[in-house]
């Protein structure tokens, strides 16, 4: 596979510039993202083409799986290549039949951020993004104050180099900033979800990187007549068109779309490349 195109650009994260283009993990673990995957040797495939073709940017989670994502990764791509970033989260934990829980005590953050450690096989996690559980369908008010004090007490350690946020709001963001250096804000954001858009452009002028997940709509692809037509006119596909959208939004956007499918992954990281 042909190297990222740099069209799309690099921007800052923490104290690194990774390309605008990077790669999702979270559903290589399989469906409902629980363990075991459907087939372990192609998305260990999908990880090292994405890496040779370019990625210096991969976002994941110990509760993947649980654990599934990072190993493959871990099995995909250590040692590490140099200047590639790794961005984990930390705050929530696997329950019962698939579901999510809130993990935001001192000591589940800890543990978390260890197990991130062993499993990715990393002395030190370049980006733990602090997820708030505290609202279930979309960011929510209340403190992050514990948790966040306990995940910059992980960074004083020397476990942590940049601390982001993750589902969270503006308030949230601000209040955060007393506790530690916000380096990331991952919220959910797409063509059909711009419900975050007075918080990317506030990063956008303070050069804060925003990354949104489910880029393509998640779970459910985006699917629209206008984006299909739009694309049939550019001689893209549409999701290569809700992932141009996104860049040209605005200049702080780095994108993570998921696959476990090599022409998907090429046709994303294609999509900062211009068809005329
Ligand atoms: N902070 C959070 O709370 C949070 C929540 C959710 C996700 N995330 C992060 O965001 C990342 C991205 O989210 P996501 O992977 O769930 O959703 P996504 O990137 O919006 O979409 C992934 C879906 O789109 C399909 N797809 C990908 N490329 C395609 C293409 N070129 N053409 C057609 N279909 C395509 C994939 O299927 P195929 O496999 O068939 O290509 C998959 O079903 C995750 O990996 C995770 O790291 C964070």
């Amino acid at each position: 596979m042909d190297s990222l195109d740099q069209k799309a650009g690099s921007f800052k994260l923490g104290d690194r510039h990774v390309k605008r283009i990077g790669y999702g993990a979270m559903q290589l673990a399989g469906p409902r993202v629980f363990g075991p995957p459907k087939d372990r040797a192609a998305a260990v495939a999908v990880l090292r083409a994405a890496v040779e073709g370019g990625v210096d940017h991969i976002d994941t989670s110990d509760y993947y799986g649980p654990h599934v994502t990072n190993q493959i990764i871990r099995e995909a791509l250590h040692p590490y290549r140099d200047g590639l970033v790794i961005v984990t989260k930390v705050g929530a934990r696997r329950g019962p039949g698939a579901s999510w829980a809130p993990a935001p005590s001192a000591a589940e953050l800890t543990q978390a951020v260890h197990d991130n450690l062993r499993h990715l096989g990393l002395d030190v996690i370049e980006v733990v993004n602090l997820r708030s559980m505290l609202g279930i369908h979309g960011p929510a008010e209340g403190s992050l104050e514990a948790p966040l004090t306990a995940l910059a007490e992980l960074q004083q350690r020397g476990l942590v180099r940049h601390i982001g946020l993750s589902n969270v709001t503006a308030q949230q963001v601000r209040d955060g900033r007393r506790i530690c250096a916000i380096a990331c804000v991952q919220n959910q954001y797409n063509l059909a979800r711009r419900e975050d858009d007075a918080l990317l452009d506030h990063l956008a002028r303070e050069g804060t990187a925003y990354v949104p997940f489910f880029p393509l709509g998640g779970f459910t692809p985006l699917q629209s007549s206008v984006l299909t037509a739009v694309a049939a006119g550019l001689g893209a596909t549409p999701m290569q068109v809700a992932l141009a959208w996104l860049l040209q939004r605005a200049p702080n956007v780095l994108v993570i779309p998921g696959t476990s499918s090599l022409e998907h992954l090429r046709q994303n990281l294609a999509a900062g490349t211009p068809t005329h």
